[in-house]
């Protein structure tokens, strides 16, 4: 009888268990050789099926009866999916002997030889537990088997519709309808990742499951949904060298070669507190002028640049005065006002004037913007208030001594710290190191000193995590993990009707790990809103950014640095196209999986105004920020 295994198993000790385990299985096993001939069924096979052994050896597959019920081009996508030596795995009807069809969940895994041909094919046939109940919906399950998905874009568009009319029960007010077209986008994310795909399927498999099956895909979907599998496959959306650029400057870090070339870093000792600074005594003393620039602060077109002109760059430290008494983080602290107020000041004097974008006014529309969102329902019913404590925090000092250089300059260059953080996550780990740091030297400014120690940590722990958050190279996963965890849970929640739910609603919102997911976000999303600012304040930071960037590049070619972000030079940029680009790739998706969530038009709106005018420009080969006056 072993015969045909003979053929599959080197003749070693495991041979033997392994074939016990082929007898015993309860799936029904089949396996034939390249040219689809059988080789072997286990028992189970036979018992299943309800033919012998012996009646199938030796047969080609085509030989065997199949069922009728099956889509007419199944079989064909079958083959042309194994025949390229992929696995398939998908609903199938098969015909027992007795003539009778069989629902199976089927895998066929094609086993490549040593010479990378094609050896045998293994078929691993589990029937489905068949309570009658649906034929239709398994059709459907069927409809998006693998090979589907893999095939073909025509899957998520019909997705997307699907999706959309299961959502628009909700309402029919204007906002509620651009939300669900925020939410196709999201379901059709151009940028997925492969586990996204996963749990695509996994849901639509549940949705057709018997119970204990779907509840055994509940705890799959659980342990994927934590697990570090977000990364997107790069490199396969476009040939864009603006694209190509961002993503390389952004979301690589030390795997690049080392030159050897020592970069120094601008700062070594930290500032302490600049005492030739006049000093505001507390809220109540805030110069007039600059309490006026200050009244329209909760708005999101609030314009942080005249804030900047009217506090001689020091933006941060009274647009924190204002926001943090606003949200009264020193009583949540227990700490006077005239340490938060030090504790502003050092974190300021701790951001490079001297970059052209990292500098502290950065960190004050970092904070405005957090600010914003904080007081949006959906995030105010998430957040607990030690939630908002930290991300006001996180937010100011998210980019404290930055030195205007991006990770992967810092890695080439073999700085110091990149030495000191192994190449990973370097500026983002500075940051959060020495916030600490400067915070707890010294009691003057240590706004941590009143809480108690667990609560310390709690926001010690959030804080790192949310600064940590802001890394590019983890971006996609920080999107799709809220979209899979937090967006798509709540459009099923209602989609299956109205309030009758608010307790699930409020479990999915609230739980400790949605909540660290909406945290991250929250501050991803303020420290990259730029593109979502009124059109001049979108314009003032891509210049700032772009100027940025053209030092960086400056300072490699003079090293003989590689140059991280070869379209960003100064003599042939286009910022127009960065900016397209970087919206593309990275802010569009967010954004949208943020405005779902929290529900925001006029960011979205900004947004859309503000790639047009890019766009405009790019139409018009203008390479600048702004149209040569007429
Ligand atoms: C399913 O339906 C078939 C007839 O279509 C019947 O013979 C079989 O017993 C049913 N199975 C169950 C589990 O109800
Ligand atoms: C930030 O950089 C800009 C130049 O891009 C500069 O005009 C501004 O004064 C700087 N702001 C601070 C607070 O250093
Ligand atoms: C860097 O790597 C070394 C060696 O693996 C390790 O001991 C050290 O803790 C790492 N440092 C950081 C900051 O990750």
């Amino acid at each position: 009888m072993c015969a045909a295994l003979c053929l599959f198993f080197l003749p070693t000790r495991a041979s033997n268990a392994i074939f016990t385990a082929l007898e015993q299985s309860q799936d029904a096993i089949e396996i034939t050789s390249e040219d689809q001939v059988i080789q072997y069924v286990n028992p189970a096979y036979e018992s299943i099926m309800g033919y012998q052994q012996g009646e199938l050896i030796g047969k080609e597959i085509i030989e065997v009866p199949k069922s009728e019920k099956n889509k007419p081009d199944l079989l064909e996508t079958i083959n042309s999916c194994i025949l390229k030596g992929k696995e398939w795995q998908g609903i199938y009807y098969a015909k027992k002997k007795n003539g009778d069809n069989i629902q199976q969940n089927v895998k066929i895994t094609p086993v490549i030889g040593q010479g990378g041909k094609i050896r045998h094919y293994v078929s691993i046939n589990r029937p489905l537990n068949d309570n009658n109940k649906s034929e239709k919906s398994t059709e459907r399950v069927q409809a998006e088997s693998q090979t589907d998905i893999q095939s073909s874009k025509h899957k998520d568009r019909r997705k997307g519709s699907l999706d959309v009319k299961s959502i628009t029960s909700r309402g029919s007010d204007g906002s509620s309808q651009r939300r669900h077209s925020s939410m196709a986008r999201i379901h059709s994310m151009t940028i997925e990742a492969p586990i996204t795909k996963v749990i695509n399927i996994i849901n639509q498999a549940q949705e057709s499951s018997p119970m204990p099956v779907a509840e055994a895909l509940d705890r799959v979907l659980e342990i994927l949904r934590t697990t570090e599998l977000y990364s997107p496959q790069l490199g396969t959306k476009d040939e864009d060298p603006h694209t190509n650029d961002l993503v390389g400057g952004l979301m690589t870090d030390g795997l690049r070669r080392l030159s050897g070339n020592e970069y120094i870093l601008a700062t070594k000792q930290p500032h302490h507190l600049p005492s030739h600074l006049a000093t505001p005594l507390s809220l109540n003393d805030i110069p007039p002028r600059i309490a006026q620039t200050m009244e329209t602060e909760a708005s999101w077109d609030f314009d942080i640049f005249n804030l900047e002109a009217a506090t001689m760059k020091r933006p941060l430290t009274f647009l924190g005065l204002k926001i943090f008494s606003r949200f009264g983080v020193c009583e949540f602290l227990n700490c006077p006002e005239a340490t938060l107020r030090s504790w502003l000041q050092v974190i300021e004097a701790n951001y490079h004037s001297s970059n052209s974008y990292h500098n502290s006014t950065h960190a004050a529309d970092v904070l405005h913007a957090t600010a914003y969102f904080l007081c949006k329902e959906r995030v105010k019913q998430s957040l607990d208030p030690i939630d908002e404590v930290a991300a006001l925090i996180a937010a100011t000092v998210h980019d404290v001594d930055h030195p205007g250089r991006t990770n992967s300059f810092l890695c080439n260059a073999g700085s110091e710290l990149a030495i000191l953080y192994n190449d990973t996550a370097v500026l983002e780990s500075h940051h959060a190191a020495l916030a600490f740091q400067l915070t707890t030297r010294d009691d003057k400014c240590n706004i941590f000193k009143h809480i108690e120690r667990n609560e310390y940590r709690t926001l010690r722990q959030a804080i790192i995590d949310m600064v940590l958050a802001t890394e590019m190279t983890k971006h996609f996963e920080h999107v799709n993990k809220f979209v899979n965890s937090i967006n798509k849970p709540l459009a099923a929640l209602e989609e299956n009707g109205g309030n009758s739910d608010e307790e699930s609603v409020k479990s999915v919102l609230t739980s400790p790990e949605n909540r660290i997911l909406v945290k991250r976000m929250l501050i991803k999303c303020a420290d990259i809103s730029n593109p979502c600012r009124p059109l001049e304040l979108c314009i003032e930071w891509a210049g700032r950014i772009s100027e940025e960037y053209f030092a960086q590049t400056d300072e490699e070619k003079r090293q003989g640095l590689p140059v991280v972000m070869p379209v960003f030079d100064r003599n042939t940029c286009s910022i127009p196209k960065s900016q397209i680009s970087f919206i593309d790739y990275f802010i569009t998706d967010m954004f949208d999986a943020w405005d779902a969530f929290a529900d925001l038009p006029n960011l979205m709106q900004h947004l859309d105004n503000n790639f047009k005018y890019w766009k405009g420009l790019d139409e018009r080969k203008l390479h600048s920020l702004r149209p040569p006056p007429e």
